[in-house]
């Protein structure tokens, strides 16, 4: 075995060698080398041992390395790895047939894509092209991913579209329903969803209707700061309700963008089902595949068959070694049952940090559903305190919990555990935010 300070030195020496050839773009929340990782935990190169909220940025929805998707992946790699667009394949055809039943109502036709990102590119792609209309109109406060038009939609921070101007053009925003820092300044009693006459202002001053192709959603805010949409408390149906109405009404074709809600995270499938509001074009990633690169749009067959052959396509999107472990990542969703986990353990987790809400003034808002959870820090004057946030951050890294920052200010705590995350895992998880809380305060 390795003394101490040997194993210590691997990550610093990895962390050189890091420095001098890994582009500082794609930067790391942690300074943390991973060399290993099983269901909830991740270990380092120097073994220490984390309990892994983050999950690749809310991804490996069944944990980490499950055993039933790393025996498809190993399988099918022995036997095709990629074929491409030269012939059909198996797994394609039984991994959009899977999706199209589990994801709400018509949405039945799928393109395979490789990111998020890209898979957002595309269903903007389809509604242009199915539409003929030029325009789109996105959320403040949302993300999409780091294309040049997923860019152009993102505006969780300016950090991610400046220096990429000019962006696409066409895209238009809307502020985001986001109740704690009311667009409209209404309050719980006061909320008739005013929020949603903003779509009069923009289309009375800045875009018409029947210009505009797509109305892009996260149905929950993931880096913008786990976000739901506003549900409204005056009898006025939902957000999302609404929404349904106006795409209805201007023939806009409404795309929910559920790369991060997707896939059970919600404790849902996918989660538009909590406002029972179908889009007509779902993008979907990250928790499809357990950490393989898949991602995919799926959208009704008579929108999805308007787009000829030959006008998009992807060397490697729907691979058939991504496809494996997205059948099996899927399997385990059902068969393990953990839509009801994520419900369980996400209803736990809500109601041990608002009882930590009760002891300090500096927890402005718990909110989520399932296990998309955020913590929102606010300095004595109710603005967004990023800074005790990322002290608060550090402190549950030092004690061997990996939690991520999220919002504008990167001051909302994101947990984001595995699905089947066990209730010890969550007690140790929220015996170690206690203990940061208490340090940061
Ligand atoms: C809602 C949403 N859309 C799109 C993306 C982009 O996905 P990718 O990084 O796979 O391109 C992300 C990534 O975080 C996301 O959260």
């Amino acid at each position: 075995m390795p003394s101490e300070n040997t194993v210590a030195d691997r990550a610093r020496e990895f962390l050189v060698r890091d420095e001098l050839h890994i582009a500082k773009a794609n930067s790391r929340y942690f300074d943390i080398v991973a060399d290993h990782a099983a269901g909830s935990y991740l270990w380092d190169v120097n073994g220490r041992r984390y309990l892994d909220f983050a999950m690749g940025i809310a991804v490996n929805n069944v944990g980490h390395c499950h055993p039933r998707v790393v025996a498809a992946a190993r399988e099918q790699t022995g036997r095709l790895i990629h074929c491409s667009a030269v012939t059909h394949h198996t797994l394609n055809i039984e991994l959009a047939e899977k999706l199209a039943r589990i994801t709400p109502g018509q949405l039945s036709s799928v393109f395979f894509n490789n990111s998020g990102g890209e898979a957002v590119d595309a269903a903007l792609k389809l509604a242009r092209f199915i539409t003929g209309r030029p325009n789109i109109v996105a959320f403040k406060g949302s993300f999409h991913g780091r294309t040049l038009l997923a860019t152009a939609l993102t505006t969780s921070k300016s950090h991610y579209r400046e220096g990429y101007e000019p962006l696409p053009s066409g895209i238009f925003h809307v502020d985001h329903p986001y109740c704690y820092r009311c667009p409209v300044n209404q309050t719980p009693g006061s909320c008739g969803l005013e929020c949603f006459d903003l779509f009069d202002r923009l289309f009375g001053q800045l875009v018409k209707p029947h210009s505009v192709a797509a109305i892009v959603l996260e149905p929950i805010l993931g880096e913008g700061g786990v976000v739901p949409p506003a549900t409204g408390y005056s009898g006025s149906g939902s957000y999302m309700q609404r929404l349904r109405e106006l795409c209805d009404r201007h023939g806009i074709l409404l795309v929910f963008d559920e790369v991060q809600t997707g896939f059970g995270r919600s404790g849902n499938w996918f989660a538009c089902e909590h406002w029972g509001v179908e889009p007509d074009i779902m993008v979907m990633a990250k928790g499809i595949a357990s950490g393989f690169p898949m991602a995919g749009v799926i959208a009704r067959k008579e929108l999805m068959d308007q787009w000829s052959p030959g006008r998009h396509g992807s060397t490697y999107g729907g691979n058939p070694v991504a496809c494996a472990a997205a059948l099996a990542s899927i399997s385990v969703i059902e068969e393990e049952d953990l839509l009801r986990n994520a419900r369980e353990a996400g209803s736990v987790l809500v109601n041990e940090l608002a009882n930590f809400k009760q002891r300090y003034s500096f927890i402005g808002d718990i909110r989520g559903l399932g296990l998309m959870i955020g913590m929102e820090m606010v300095d004595a004057a109710g603005a967004p305190d990023g800074e005790r946030l990322g002290r608060f951050l550090d402190q549950c890294r030092d004690r061997g919990l990996l939690l991520l920052d999220c919002g504008g200010k990167d001051h909302v705590a994101r947990l984001t555990p595995a699905l089947n995350v066990s209730q010890g895992e969550v007690r140790e998880a929220l015996g170690i935010i206690e203990q940061a809380l208490a340090a940061v305060a």
